[in-house]
């Protein structure tokens, strides 16, 4: 049997369809973000950190807290007091005061009952799910159509039945919950920001349906926590239904700048989580400095109300000023704008040019990331991003964008766009 050729095969065919993926070595420099080098062929001239000159357009680093200088003291000040690495599981000395304050802090800041960290949102996803739905006997799980690779896994792995409704689609979610039979354990699995697209969900419908057709309800926030809701607690938060979802989900690597997950819910869900879910117990617990880094960014996070307005006013603008210069982008009233370019190629392209001659690094999404023929280029704003530095971007997006090429296929696309 020739294995590599199994493999090599599978990637010829991925590469054939366009779907290859580079990855780009980025320095965000803490003291000139947005501004970086990236791809220097100069060693030196990196380590000098000599003009930074690139312009990031595409981190989730959403508050810019991966660069706040009190969080970068707490973590190396960690470090020095008890070293690197956790050393255990929670289970074997992987537990320190540091997870515990942690997860007490992210209780607190839900305001609910308890709290549990994974090493990250997409393992928390994968394990919770995986567990409740293998434990709680013929469970039906109803998940929406764009719901993240994390969540999807979590589904598959346990094997329980499940009914895929289209995206936000109430009246398709209904009609699957009433085919099956009341008596039967449910669970409605969703997002509060549909990430690559920058749309919110109605998440007190959701609700209505749960308790209705009696289905527990679990709740992506990963790119809300930080952002939305009094202190950053979140869509459901802002929505006022916060205490209505059984299980939310979050990360502590995007509004909250460091890496880790978690999900909130009432004490004995959590316990449960933690007494069973083979991806919390079997494996090294996050660096103590991590979860110190962590508890200190959410407190600064909730203070943070004039960045959180301040993001918004300029992504509103962003989207003044595409419009008026007819670039296609999915409208919302969120942090994150998706420009349309609909095929890969020309994402990828769009990404190319946008580096070569403006300086401006944006990353290509493309399928399977997002589905077949909606290719974008996802753009965040963050406090550190200047008006002057969204009018070069749109700038250069409208040069790209008017060329006879590109309007050829912005009119032949039926894709829902605002321009
Ligand atoms: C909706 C959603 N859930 C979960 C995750 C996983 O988050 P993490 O990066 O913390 O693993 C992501 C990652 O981007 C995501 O987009």
């Amino acid at each position: 049997m020739n294995y590599n050729k199994i493999f090599q095969n599978q990637l010829n065919e991925f590469k054939s369809k366009g779907f290859n993926r580079t990855f780009t070595p980025i320095y965000r420099y803490q003291d000139t973000f947005p501004f970086t080098k990236i791809d220097l062929p100069n060693e030196e001239l990196l380590k000098t950190k000599i003009n930074p000159d690139t312009t990031i357009w595409c981190s989730n680093d959403y508050l810019n807290m991966s660069h706040n200088p009190q969080v970068i003291d707490t973590m190396i000040n960690v470090i020095k007091e008890v070293g690197t690495g956790s050393g255990g599981t929670r289970n074997i000395s992987g537990t320190t005061p540091y997870h515990d304050q942690l997860e007490k802090k992210l209780a607190e800041f839900h305001i609910r009952e308890s709290a549990l960290i994974f090493t990250s949102a997409y393992v928390a996803n994968q394990t919770t799910l995986a567990t409740l739905c293998k434990r709680i006997k013929n469970i039906h799980v109803f998940s929406d159509q764009l719901n993240h690779a994390s969540l999807i896994e979590g589904i598959k792995n346990s094997r329980a039945a499940c009914s895929i409704f289209k995206h936000n689609d109430l009246t398709h979610l209904e009609s699957l919950l009433a085919s099956q039979n009341i008596s039967q354990p449910k669970i409605i699995v969703f997002e509060s920001l549909y990430s690559m697209d920058g749309t919110k969900t109605d998440i007190k419908e959701y609700i209505k349906l749960a308790k209705k057709y009696n289905a527990l309800t679990y709740l992506d926030e990963v790119h809300a926590v930080g952002l939305y809701g009094e202190g950053g607690r979140g869509v459901a938060q802002e929505q006022g239904v916060s205490q209505d979802i059984d299980i939310i989900n979050g990360t502590l690597a995007k509004g909250f700048g460091q890496i880790g997950g978690y999900i909130v819910a009432n004490s004995t869900i959590i316990n449960f989580i933690r007494s069973f879910a083979p991806g919390f117990i079997f494996t090294t617990s996050m660096m103590p400095s991590v979860a110190a880094a962590a508890s200190k960014s959410i407190e600064i996070v909730e203070t943070l109300d004039n960045e959180r307005r301040d993001i918004f006013n300029k992504a509103k603008y962003f989207r003044q000023k595409l419009q008026l210069a007819a670039i296609p982008f999915i409208d919302s009233d969120s942090h994150i704008v998706p420009i349309l370019s609909y095929s890969t190629t020309k994402a990828k392209l769009y990404s190319k040019l946008l580096l070569k001659h403006y300086n401006i690094y944006i990353q290509p999404i493309f399928y399977p990331t997002v589905p077949k023929d909606t290719a974008r280029l996802r753009i965040t704003i963050t406090p550190k991003h200047s008006m002057k530095d969204i009018d070069i971007l749109t700038n250069a997006l409208k040069t790209l964008f008017s060329s006879e090429f590109k309007k050829e296929e912005i009119r032949s696309s039926n894709h829902n766009q605002v321009a």
